[in-house]
C-alpha cells in the first residue's frame, strides 16, 4: 500500500485525521525534508524515513517504490495540498511505482492565504509558477484573470519568477498599478505579511516560502439583497 498525503503548509494542525492515521501506521514515510519534519512527531519509532531533495528525488522515490512492492506500507508526504502545485511530484511517485496511487488531499497554503486575506474561492483563481517547464500559458492566464476582475492567489517560482518579477510582468502587460497585493511568508509558522500595490513590489525580495494575493481592482458584488 502506498498513499500520497497532503501534510499541511507548515504545521501539523493542518493535517487531516486520515493523513495522520496513514502516517502513524506507515512502515515507510517519505518526502522532502521540510515536509517530513512537519509529520515527524507522528512517525512510528520503528518506521523507516526516506527524505529527499530536488536533486535526488527520482532515486529516493525508486527506493520507496521498491519497499512498497515488497509489501511495506508507505506514506509519501506532500507540502500543503497535492492538487495545487504538487502534480509533478505525484507524477514522479507514480512513475517510480508503475501505477496510480491513492491521494489524500490536504490544506493548501492557498487556502490559508484565502483565510488570512478573507477572499472566497468563487471570486479567486489559484495559479502556480512553481513548476518545471514553460510558464508562458500560466503567465498569460494570470493577466486574463486580473482583466476578468478576479482575485489571484499566486505561488511564485524560486528564484526566476518571484513576486517582483510577477509584478513587472503584469505591469508591462498593462495591468493597473492600483492592484492591491499581499505577500505572505511562512504561513502557519512565523508568518510575515507585506501589503502594497503592484508598483510597490519593485526591488522587494521574499523567501521561497512566500505566496501572493493580487486583489481585483473592485470587489465583486455579494449578490445579497440590500447591497449598496
Ligand atoms: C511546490 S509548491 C507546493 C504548494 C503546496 N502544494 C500547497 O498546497 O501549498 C511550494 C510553494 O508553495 C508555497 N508555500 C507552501 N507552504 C507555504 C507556507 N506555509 N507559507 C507560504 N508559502 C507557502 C511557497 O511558494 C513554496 O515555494
Amino acid at each position: 500500500m502506498i498513499a500520497c498525503i497532503g501534510a499541511g503548509p507548515g504545521h501539523l494542525d493542518f493535517l487531516t485525521q486520515k493523513g495522520a492515521r496513514l502516517v502513524r501506521e506507515a512502515d515507510v514515510v517519505a518526502g522532502f525534508d521540510a515536509v517530513v519534519d512537519v509529520v515527524r512527531p507522528l512517525i512510528a519509532p520503528e518506521a523507516r524515513i526516506v527524505t529527499m531533495g530536488y536533486r535526488d528525488q527520482v532515486a529516493r522515490l525508486e527506493e520507496v517504490a521498491e519497499l512498497h512492492h515488497a509489501g511495506q506500507k508507505c506514506a509519501v508526504v506532500f507540502m500543503g495540498d497535492i492538487h495545487f502545485s504538487g502534480f509533478q511530484y505525484l507524477d514522479r511517485v507514480e512513475t517510480a511505482c508503475g501505477h496510480q496511487v491513492e491521494t489524500v488531499p490536504g490544506i493548501s497554503s492557498a487556502q490559508v492565504l484565502a483565510s488570512r486575506g478573507r477572499v472566497c474561492f468563487d471570486e479567486t483563481t489559484f495559479l502556480t509558477f512553481h513548476r518545471r517547464g514553460d510558464l508562458t500559458p500560466f503567465k498569460t492566464h494570470l493577466r486574463e484573470v486580473l482583466r476578468a476582475g478576479r482575485n489571484a492567489i499566486v505561488i511564485p517560482r524560486p528564484w526566476d519568477f518571484m513576486p517582483r518579477d510577477i509584478a513587472t510582468y503584469l505591469l508591462a502587460g498593462g495591468a493597473s498599478t492600483a492592484h492591491r497585493v499581499e505577500v505572505w511568508e511562512n504561513l502557519t509558522r512565523q508568518e510575515a505579511e507585506w501589503t502594497g500595490t503592484l508598483t510597490d513590489l519593485e526591488g522587494r525580495d521574499f523567501s521561497d516560502m512566500s505566496i501572493m494575493l493580487i486583489r481585483a481592482l473592485t470587489p465583486m458584488p455579494t449578490g445579497l439583497e440590500g447591497e449598496r
